[in-house]
């Protein structure tokens, strides 16, 4: 029988930038443990450093951080640009932070970031009384002029847990209440968050109401194991047959989407030891050995839960028994790249069966072996998708920028050899 991979993987991203933040207004000494050591997450950091957080730019996933606390709105006016590097969620939610100060800060990023869509942003941050200046029609550089703001009630158009954490951060900021209303919940770390530092939000079917807050409490928060990055694994052990423990990974329903797809598709997985992590519900997973894969359908509601985690769950279908069919995700266009285009015409280019629609992809999955070269457009999550392939027996798939994986998951070419030789 085959031994069973017992694995960890770094900290959550979206978990370590909310937490970074959080502790930078605070009052008094945050104390965080598990911050994910990721390009991304080190963007977040230089910014906050730029607006006279005392921070770390190097930091290990076992270090212990301590920050003390600028408190509500004591951040200080930047003297340098800040950059954002290739981060998305450093830009847009420190961007509610800048507008709710009495600062400017004008946001730079790397090529990809520079062209993702910012007004989104904008939109509602302008309403509450922030001031944007864009040097082209949208993206970076982007300048925030903060300030005195005012209550907001925003619909969002989009389900972007991006966009409702700069609103709640201005918000939170400024001292003025928000209310948020999207199509679907959007991932919810900000909220819980929040909560757990004891601010008034409230949270109802579709939408979250903050109201002024005084003083934000300093936050003593652990952060568990990314679930987007425990896909990679997962997927590369079910690909193999090899059963696998992913130990200590949060397991919020508005992140955990592909774990159901994945069972859709026919893989057995329990969650064990579920408990509550400052307020994040966290469990180990196991999975049980995979005989194969079917092709599934994905879409509506689900999507926000398993945004992140579409390229991947694309390249299983990729190996599945039939079509796999995703739909109603759009917003994939609007990501590190273009990850509809990136993901078709990267298994096009290593033999697999797929076609764009606007808004998702048709897979038509064959039991084949794959080889050819995948262009990664410097997105970690297209890199990590096809590396999974490409570690299969038979397959030959090779990336032009494997290092791009650093944006998520530093270490994450050791950690699939390892597990494949854990078997
Ligand atoms: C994130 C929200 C999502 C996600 C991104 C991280 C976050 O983006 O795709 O990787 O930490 O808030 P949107 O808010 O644009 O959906």
């Amino acid at each position: 029988m085959t031994a069973v991979a017992q694995v960890t993987v770094p900290g959550d991203k979206s978990l370590s930038h909310r937490a970074l933040m959080f502790a930078a207004l605070g009052s008094g000494v945050s104390v965080l443990r598990g911050v994910l050591p990721s390009a991304d997450v080190r963007s977040t950091a230089v910014v906050l450093r730029a607006l006279g957080v005392d921070l770390p730019v190097q930091w290990a996933q076992t270090d212990e951080l301590r920050i003390i606390g600028m408190g509500r709105r004591g951040l200080r006016q930047p003297v340098v640009d800040l950059d954002c590097g290739n981060s998305g969620t450093t830009t847009r939610l420190v961007a509610g932070v800048v507008a709710g100060h009495h600062m400017r800060g004008t946001f730079v990023g790397d090529a990809s970031l520079s062209r993702r869509p910012m007004r989104r942003i904008a939109r509602p941050l302008t309403q509450m009384g922030a001031a944007f200046s864009f040097a082209a029609d949208d993206g970076l550089p982007m300048t925030v002029q903060g300030g005195e703001l005012r209550d907001i009630a925003w619909v969002s158009p989009t389900a972007s847990a991006q966009v409702k954490s700069a609103i709640l951060l201005a918000a939170l900021v400024a001292g003025v209440s928000a209310r948020v209303q999207e199509p679907t919940r959007s991932r919810d770390h900000t909220e819980r968050m929040l909560a757990a530092l004891g601010a008034p939000i409230t949270v109802t079917d579709d939408a979250v109401l903050l109201d002024p807050v005084g003083q934000l409490a300093p936050l003593m928060f652990e952060v568990p194991g990314d679930p987007s990055s425990a896909l990679f694994l997962i997927a590369s052990a079910v690909l193999r047959g090899q059963p696998i423990e992913v130990r200590n990974v949060g397991v919020n329903d508005t992140r955990s989407g592909a774990l159901a797809v994945l069972m859709r598709m026919g893989v057995a997985l329990t969650l064990v030891n579920a408990r509550d992590v400052g307020g994040e519900p966290v469990a180990d997973i196991h999975v049980a050995p995979c005989a194969g894969l079917r092709g599934v359908t994905i879409g509506g509601d689900e999507i926000p839960a398993l945004i992140d985690e579409i390229p991947m769950l694309a390249c299983l279908a990729a190996c599945a028994v039939g079509e796999t069919r995703i739909t109603d995700a759009a917003e994939l266009r609007v990501k590190e790249s273009d990850r509809i285009t990136a993901v078709v015409s990267n298994l096009r280019a290593i033999g697999a069966v797929a076609d764009e629609l606007p808004d998702g992809l048709v897979i038509d999955g064959r039991e084949s072996t794959l080889k050819g070269s995948v262009l990664t457009h410097a997105d970690h999550r297209i890199a990590m998708a096809f590396g999974v392939l490409g570690a299969m027996r038979g397959n030959e798939v090779t990336l032009d920028d494997p290092q791009c994986v650093d944006v998520s998951f530093p270490g994450f070419w050791q950690a699939l050899t390892e597990l494949e030789q854990a078997r």
